[in-house]
């Protein structure tokens, strides 16, 4: 299957692109687009058919359900079987923008394989111009995960969706990098009270100002099985080819380590403040000054997929803290680098 990724900003042949996504779409096609978070694989999401071709084009595990995407908060009624009070209060918040809320979905209306047999389903608004365009011309829901192969690093840029998909889609639309570079935050809000089952960009505190308390499991809780997860998180994720470890973000550790390393053979790709430039990694990737974890976040996947072009026999990707959206980042990290610290 060819390929075609095609533009999408203030040009007049924007019109004509999203009037290809949305006939494919309507075909039971998939199309990639971009979100404010990273760039989502859609189809829609009453159509099983369509919706197959998703998993298919990722080699997405069947059990892992899709988020389902609305361009308006009144055609969350159409799919939700109660909308709970909170959830309302955190639409009018954070809508569009990156939450997702799994509530109880209306049997037997959307495709079975994006619930994967589950009674719940989550839900999301995105805060894209495209995605918002997009949805709004289709006037349907769209299920899409983020738009990489399975295992690899969420897409924040096209090229990065091209890399993974390529032959496998018959459309990208290209925004542009998107902004925040990291999924979604996915809260329950099936139980009370209501629990974050993958951090992101809306951080517990910002959702506890809405709608008072809210679970954020620690790692050990969701070690425990009783603890409710996202089906996906227990898959591997974000993983480059060369193994990652997480070390502190401290030069004299980080410069100890490379000595070591290299001294070993191993060819270092460094992940790390700007003013870790000159501790003699073979490959440098500045997430940006120190603490600044929006661009941070922003830059993470792109690094992790960059590492993918070079030598690299080893990555190592200094920490952040885990205050604010530092919850989602290191949940990232963390799961890039299967757990792993250098010692
Ligand atoms: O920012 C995002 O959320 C992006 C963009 C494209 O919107 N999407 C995204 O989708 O990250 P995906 O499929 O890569 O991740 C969705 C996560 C998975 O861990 C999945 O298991 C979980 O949400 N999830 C989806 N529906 C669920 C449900 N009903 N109950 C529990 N977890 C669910
Ligand atoms: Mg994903």
């Amino acid at each position: 299957m060819e390929t075609i990724r095609l533009l999408v900003d203030n040009n007049s042949n924007s019109e004509k692109s999203y009037t290809q996504a949305v006939d494919l779409l309507n075909n039971g096609e998939v199309v990639a687009f971009p979100t404010e978070t990273v760039y989502g694989l859609g189809a829609v999401a009453t159509n099983d058919r369509g919706v197959k071709k998703i998993f298919e084009a990722k080699g997405r595990p069947s059990d892992n359900p899709l988020i389902v995407h609305i361009g308006t908060i009144e055609e969350v009624a159409n799919f939700i079987e109660e909308i709970p009070e909170n959830a309302l209060k955190l639409m009018d918040t954070f809508w569009p923008g990156p939450l997702t809320l799994i509530m109880k979905a209306k049997p037997g209306i959307l495709a079975p394989s994006v619930t994967a047999g589950l009674t719940t389903v989550g839900m999301r608004m995105p805060d894209h111009e495209v995605a918002l365009d997009l949805l709004r011309k289709l006037k349907k829901p769209v299920a899409a995960p983020s738009a990489n192969r399975s295992g690899k690093p969420s897409p924040t840029k096209a090229e990065h969706v091209e890399e993974d998909l390529k032959g496998r889609i018959p459309l990208i639309l290209d925004g542009g990098a998107t902004g925040i570079g990291i999924e979604s935050t996915v809260l329950d809000i099936t139980v009370n009270p209501p629990v974050i089952l993958r951090p992101g960009g809306v951080t517990k505190e910002m959702l506890e100002e809405v709608i008072g308390e809210v679970i954020q499991p620690t790692k050990l809780q969701e070690k425990l099985d009783s603890t409710p997860k996202a089906p996906g998180m227990k898959y591997t994720h974000y993983a480059p080819n060369a193994p990652v470890y997480l070390i502190e973000s401290d030069q004299m550790t980080v410069s100890e380590a490379i000595s070591k390393l290299s001294n070993k053979g191993e060819k270092i790709a460094l992940l790390a403040p700007l003013s870790f430039e000159n501790l003699g990694a073979d490959f440098f990737f500045p997430y940006g000054e120190e603490g600044d974890q929006e661009m941070m976040s922003s830059k993470l996947y792109d690094d992790l997929r960059a590492c993918d072009k070079t030598q690299a026999t080893i990555i190592l990707a200094t920490t952040t803290s885990i205050q604010g959206v530092g919850a989602a980042i290191m949940n990232r990290l963390e799961k890039a680098a299967g757990g792993n610290w250098y010692k």
